[in-house]
């Protein structure tokens, strides 16, 4: 059996957590997948930004420190919305920190030293993948007519190009 067909079983196994929809079944199990990677991403993003805004160094510190912080509150903002999306529908989510990690695909950054145009450069990078994966994931919404998550990730793109914009004129 393959990892998607395994994945999907198991998601059909939490009959004790489903929740009354007017969705397909294989569209609950869809899209609650998709749900779940956006939320591991949004949570490598969040903890991401922290770090920089944590350690931010140079003459721009107060800008850039206060930028990041904004940035990460509004990511953080979009965390409990994604994982309630999929419990709505009658899907689960994620349950921990290792579960963050198997299911992210942003790249973490553990260097001791980053640079602050890199900082900025990277969030910028991450933020045009997440967009992307937002655009992805709204079509499988769409696909099951799930106008109430197509609604939110509207919002959270533009959200994202909005930082997207400010990053890139700094790093310009
Ligand atoms: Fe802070």
């Amino acid at each position: 059996m393959g990892t998607s067909n395994a994945a999907q079983l198991e998601e059909l196994e939490q009959e004790d957590l489903l929740t009354p929809t007017g969705l397909r079944r294989d569209g609950v199990v869809e899209i609650s997948r998709a749900l779940r990677e956006l939320l591991a991403d949004v949570f490598g993003l969040y903890l991401k930004t922290k770090n920089f805004h944590w350690h931010m160094s140079g003459g721009q510190f107060r800008d850039y420190h206060l930028l990041l912080d904004e940035h990460a509150e509004q990511v953080f903002a979009m965390t409990d919305d994604i994982a309630e999306r999929a419990r709505k529908i009658g899907g689960t989510t994620l349950r921990s920190i290792s579960d963050i990690s198997r299911h992210q695909s942003l790249k973490d950054n553990n260097e001791e030293f980053v640079a602050p145009r890199d900082m900025l450069a990277e969030l910028c990078a991450d933020d045009q993948q997440l967009t992307r994966s937002l655009r992805s994931v709204h079509e499988v919404c769409e696909r099951y007519s799930d106008v109430a998550s197509t609604s939110l990730i509207e919002t959270w793109i533009d959200q994202s190009e909005r930082r997207q914009w400010f990053l890139s004129e700094i790093v310009r």
